[in-house]
């Protein structure tokens, strides 16, 4: 079978090896792969800016697949399912694990980092991480539940149901964001950014208000999309000091801000500010399982909308021209999809 390898920055080397044995132990998934979705965090990689990753690495972690064959034990799907699957390998025994938060295991690895990714025809799994895909998902979509299911799960960090929301950048995981804030019962969500691009993306899903940081302070967007109600939840997706530093200056006294970003540069905060006004400053680091099924269904039922972030699709023996192009198209990229069946 084929596997693309990353043995080092921009340097991916394709390989044909053999698939892996269809003997299975008895909760392995033996998956064909048929989408990758690319990720920012994989571009950081491919880049050799990822703090933490090795060479050489398989990427691809964002992925849907159709079953071959299923271990003993395996309930969850059967041969001929399309399906996706969680990439985090955790430990089970560690103090987040036992509390059910395996998502910051202590020992976390991710697939495609600090273990190797799906970049290859055939995969084996684990069916606790296996979600089928409903009946009418595309396999594109399949390959994006990865993406939607941040947004699930930072969604889900505190309540947003009925409150008003800033959610400042927007890129795919703020466009997430903002769709899962809505498809939660949110009063009013307000996106921002400093690309027309991404929020006239932002306004093709559904998002109705939206505002450039660059051309109109958030205070005033603020005023303009919620008049004297102000907002009650922020979420921080653009990763930078003058982001993170408006959310805390307009909103609402006692309110929650759920840091999302990655930050370069860690950003200086006035801790007094923090204290008096009582705010919160909630992390959220990828996702549960139930955050996989919560993406599935959403999408599924239509209130979350992914077509208008898939911005290119590239072949599989062309993983090194999907990455030409996302560094060359970077102000209109958001989802690059590498497809193994094209
Ligand atoms: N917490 C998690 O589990 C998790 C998971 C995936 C990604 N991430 C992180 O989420 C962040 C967003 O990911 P992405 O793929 O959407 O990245 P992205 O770079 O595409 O999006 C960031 C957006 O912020 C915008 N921006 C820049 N300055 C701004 C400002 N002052 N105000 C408003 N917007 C501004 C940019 O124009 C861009 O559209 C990254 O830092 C990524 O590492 C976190
Ligand atoms: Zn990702
Ligand atoms: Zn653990």
């Amino acid at each position: 079978m084929r596997q693309a390898v990353l043995v080092s920055p921009k340097h991916i080397e394709f390989r044909e090896i053999n698939a892996p044995s269809s003997a299975l132990e008895a909760h392995q998934v033996l998956i064909n792969v048929k989408r990758i979705g690319i990720c920012g965090s994989e571009i950081h990689s491919y880049h050799g800016l990822h703090p933490a990753t090795f060479y050489p690495v398989v990427q691809g972690h964002e992925y849907s697949a159709v079953v071959v064959a299923v271990g003993s034990e395996v309930t969850v799907c059967k041969p001929g399912d399309k399906i996706t699957a969680r990439p985090q390998l955790v430990c089970g025994e560690c103090g987040p694990c036992k509390r059910g938060q395996y998502n910051v295991c202590e020992h976390l690895r991710v697939e495609a980092f600090q273990a190797n990714g799906v970049a290859q025809d055939y995969f084996v799994t684990t069916d606790d991480r296996v979600v089928v895909l409903p009946e009418g998902m595309s396999l594109d979509h399949g390959a994006m539940i990865e993406p939607s299911a941040v947004g699930a799960h930072a969604t889900n960090r505190t309540e947003v149901k009925g409150k008003n929301v800033v959610v400042s950048g927007a890129g795919t995981i703020g466009n997430l964001v903002a769709q899962f804030c809505i498809a939660r019962g949110a009063k009013k969500v307000l996106i921002t950014d400093v690309s027309d691009f991404r929020l006239d993306k932002a306004r093709e899903c559904g998002i109705e208000h939206t505002a450039n940081v660059l051309r109109k302070p958030l205070k005033e967007a603020v005023k303009e999309v919620f008049g004297d109600e102000g907002y009650q939840v922020g979420f921080e997706v653009a990763g930078v000091e003058s982001s993170i530093r408006s959310l805390m200056e307009t909103i609402e006294k006692g309110s929650d801000i759920v840091i999302v970003a990655v930050f370069a540069k860690d950003p200086q905060l006035s801790m007094f500010y923090l204290g008096e006004h009582e705010l919160r400053l909630i992390g959220t680091m990828m996702y549960r399982h139930e955050d996989y099924q919560t993406a599935v269904e959403y999408i599924g039922k239509g209130s979350v909308h992914l077509q208008p972030l898939i911005s290119n699709r590239f072949a599989f023996e062309q993983y090194n021209e999907a990455y030409q192009f996302i560094d060359e198209n970077k102000a209109t990229t958001m989802k690059v999809i590498v497809d193994l069946e094209k």
